[in-house]
Parts: structure tokens; sequence; C-alpha cells
């Protein structure tokens, strides 16, 4: 992926706040600056978003019509007076935006730390633009596991056998759509033979490789501001 440098600003940490909270909270407030007037707007997972939706809320636009990936996210957003719909109700997105575990350099991602990484590949193929906010630690020389799944329940043990070496999370509920979550352990020489290979796989709901495809941005939060990478995907 090409760097075009700077993009947003540092944000200082808060009190008490860890230099990675505040990277993500400045690619955060980045991405929500890309967001215009009446945007169908989709809406990722997890402890960077939860930066993102203040930062969108902040932006004052009432005309907004929001689809979030999780039912986490879909509370906090309706809390700060967000509009959210489902994504059925609105059909194509402007622009999705979410975070990530890693980031390679040729722009595969691993998601799903939180588990949500079904919903939130439905939401970035349904965006034109599709916006991946991470503090400078998620960007990494090589992905290495876990690699998130989603599991149907029917058949898990000859699923997780045939996806060896692969484990269920044992601290995570079943997705809202009732799919069990676990992870793949092995080594990730080849993320697109990897993908593959799990797609094919029956009992596979999902998993949380997504292709550098899907990118259309990555908003890395650094030490002295907010570095812009363009993807495959790029508007
Ligand atoms: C949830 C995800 C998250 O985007 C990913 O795990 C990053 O989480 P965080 O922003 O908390 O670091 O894919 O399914």
């Amino acid at each position: 992926m090409a760097s075009t440098g700077a993009t947003g600003r540092r944000q200082p940490p808060l009190s008490g706040e860890d230099p990675a909270a505040a990277q993500k909270r400045a690619a955060a407030i980045a991405a929500a600056a890309l967001i215009e007037e009446g945007m169908r707007v989709g809406l990722g997972t997890g402890s960077t978003v939860a930066h993102l939706l203040p930062a969108i809320a902040a932006r004052g636009l009432h005309g907004l019509r929001c689809v979030a990936t999780s039912p986490a996210t879909e509370h906090a957003a309706r809390a700060l007076g967000l509009t959210v719909s489902t994504l059925d109700e609105v059909g194509e997105l402007d622009i999705a935006i979410d975070g990530a575990d890693q980031v390679d350099p040729a722009g595969w991602l691993i998601k799903g730390g939180g588990g949500a990484h079904v919903r939130e590949k439905i939401v970035a193929e349904a965006a034109r633009r599709y916006v991946v906010i991470v503090s400078a630690e998620k960007s990494v020389a090589k992905l290495s596991p876990p690699v998130p799944l989603e599991l149907l329940a029917f058949g898990l043990r000859s699923t997780l056998a045939a996806l060896a070496p692969a484990a269920l999370r044992a601290d995570t509920p079943p997705s809202p759509d009732g799919g069990l979550i676990a992870d793949y352990l092995g080594a990730i020489e080849d993320p697109g033979g990897l993908a593959a290979r799990l797609s094919a796989r029956p009992g596979v709901i999902g998993h949380g490789l997504f292709e550098p495809e899907l990118i259309s941005d990555v908003l890395i939060g650094e030490e002295d501001g907010v570095r812009r990478l363009v993807g495959a995907k790029a508007v």
C-alpha cells in the first residue's frame, strides 16, 4: 500500500490514557472527518470504533444513516444520537469505518478480536469506501495467529479437527447470528491461500482475514500524527 503521509493531527493522551489509545483516537477523528452530510455509514466494532462514534456525533451531521456491526456498537451509536438502520434497509454504504487487529504491508487485515468479523466483512463488502483505523502497533511486517473464525455448531468437532490447529474461544459468547467464535492458530505464510482454505470448509461461516481488495484507506495513528495508506479499493 502506498503512503500519502500525514492526514490527521496527533492527539495527546488524555489523563490516564495510554499512547495506543491516543493513537486510536487520532485515527478515529481523522476517519470521522471523511464523512459527509447524508452519507450511509457502516460502523465497525471494538475499542477503536468506541473513539469513532463520539467523533462522528461531534460532526453534528443530522442526515447520516448508520449500520452497526454489533449490538454494542448499535447501542453506543444510538446513545450518541446517531440514526441506526439495518444493512438491508440502507442497502449500499457510502463509507464504512472499522478497526483491525493487524495490517500487513500488502493490505491484508486480521480482524475479529471482538468476534464480529463476519458482520464486519459483510459491511466492508457493502461499502464503496472502506476505511481501517488502527494504532501504530497494529501495522506489522507479517501477519501472525490467531485468525478469528465463526463456526457452525453442527459438526464443530470435525470442523476444528479439519482446521487444526484451531480452538474454540473459551471467553467469547456466540455471535448475534448464532455462530461459535474460534481461532485458527497455525502460521500464516500465505494469507490468500489460508483465506481460500478457511472459506472452502463448509462448517466455517467466516474468517477474520480481509483481503487487500476490500480496503480503501488505512489510517494509522502514530506518535506524531496520522499516516494514511491508500488501499486497492481507493475512491
Ligand atoms: C472486532 C474487530 C476489531 O475491529 C478488532 O479486533 C480491533 O479491535 P480494537 O479496536 O478494540 O483494537 O475486528 O471484531
